[in-house]
């Protein structure tokens, strides 16, 4: 593609320009947006960048792995990257909370703690990286008259480091154009075409307190839903979609017991900007081996729900 070529060639010299010797810091969550950015910052300077990824225990089956695939030792690239795995602090904060606008916060919080002291550790730091895209500028241009939850970006907390300047690379870019860079920097297709998710992760997609036992939970339930849906060819036609878990329990029987377990909740959407969307309209076979794999390979769960709720008046999220 020889615009993104040109976007990328030129991008990089101004960082250069920018930065010069200085240090740059780059909170990396292992979406599209933040991934592209980091390359792109480390193409340009190298080990004057590092990429700090917090794994805050609420990503989805496997994504730890692999964001440090990509971007640890033994991926591609060569660059300064810290894993910093914060799931216990952050399920000791979480204990008890119920209400989802205090979960969003505690959360979001205790990023910019994780964060800052990483940040402490490195010394100096110049800049901060952030996965800016265009859609999020005007968003934020706009001024909504209402906020409907507080959104929490991985990347979107400086206010409390002391940066001298906020770096935002791709903030010129709509999302298309991002994949586009990132395929232009040899990113990978799935980490590049991957579907959104949410800074709070499934923090938001359990709903009321917050266990290990819980994330362990939606995170297989998660993993099945995904595979099922990438074997039926689904992928690529539905915007957005995971498992979430209601915070409800049911009775059921399982052989010959009664069982009192949770019911997972699919949620599957189909939207162009994320702003409207309706439930996708996934076939009832495939929806059928869905339910039948959950209730059977996930502990603790004995119900299946599909969401059949369109935005408004639902949000694609459960909190
Ligand atoms: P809702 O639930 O508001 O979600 O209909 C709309 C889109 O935004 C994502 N989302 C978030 N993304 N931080 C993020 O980076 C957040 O706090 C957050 N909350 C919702 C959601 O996954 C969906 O794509």
């Amino acid at each position: 593609d020889w615009k993104m070529d040109d976007f990328v060639e030129r991008t990089i010299q101004e960082i250069r320009e920018k930065v010069g010797d200085g240090k740059a810091l780059c909170a990396l969550s292992g979406g599209v947006d933040s991934s592209v950015a980091a390359v792109l910052m480390s193409k340009a300077i190298g080990k004057q960048l590092t990429c700090v990824f917090v794994d805050h225990g609420l990503l989805r089956k496997g994504e730890a792995e692999s964001v440090d695939k990509v971007f640890g030792p033994d991926g591609p690239y060569d660059l300064n990257f810290v894993h910093v795995d914060a799931h216990e602090r952050y399920y000791e904060k979480l204990k008890g909370v119920t209400e989802p606008e205090q979960k969003r916060k505690i959360i979001g919080e205790e990023f910019i703690r994780v964060f800052e002291e990483e940040a402490k550790k490195i010394g100096a730091v110049d800049y901060l990286v952030q996965g800016t895209i265009y859609p999020d500028v005007i968003e934020s241009g706009l001024g909504k008259s209402a906020v409907i939850k507080s959104h929490h970006n991985v990347g979107g907390l400086p206010d409390h480091v002391d940066f001298k300047e906020i770096i935002e690379p791709l903030r010129m870019l709509f999302k298309d154009e991002v994949r586009a860079a990132g395929l232009e920097l040899g990113i990978p297709e799935d980490l590049v075409y991957r579907q959104p998710f949410p800074g709070p992760g499934l923090g938001i997609r359990i709903i009321g307190e917050v266990t290990a036992e819980k994330v362990k939970i939606v995170q297989e339930a998660d993993a099945i839903y995904r595979e099922e849906i990438a074997a039926a060819g689904l992928a690529r036609s539905i915007n957005q979609y995971f498992a979430a878990l209601t915070n409800m329990r049911s009775v059921g029987v399982m052989g010959d017991f009664r069982t009192y377990d949770y019911a997972v909740v699919l949620r599957g959407v189909t939207t162009s900007d994320f702003m409207t969307a309706e439930a996708a309209e996934i076939p009832w076979n495939v929806l059928q081996r869905i339910m039948n794999r959950i209730v059977n390979e996930v502990d603790h769960v004995n119900r299946v729900f599909y969401d059949l709720t369109s935005k408004p008046p639902g949000t694609i999220e459960m909190e």
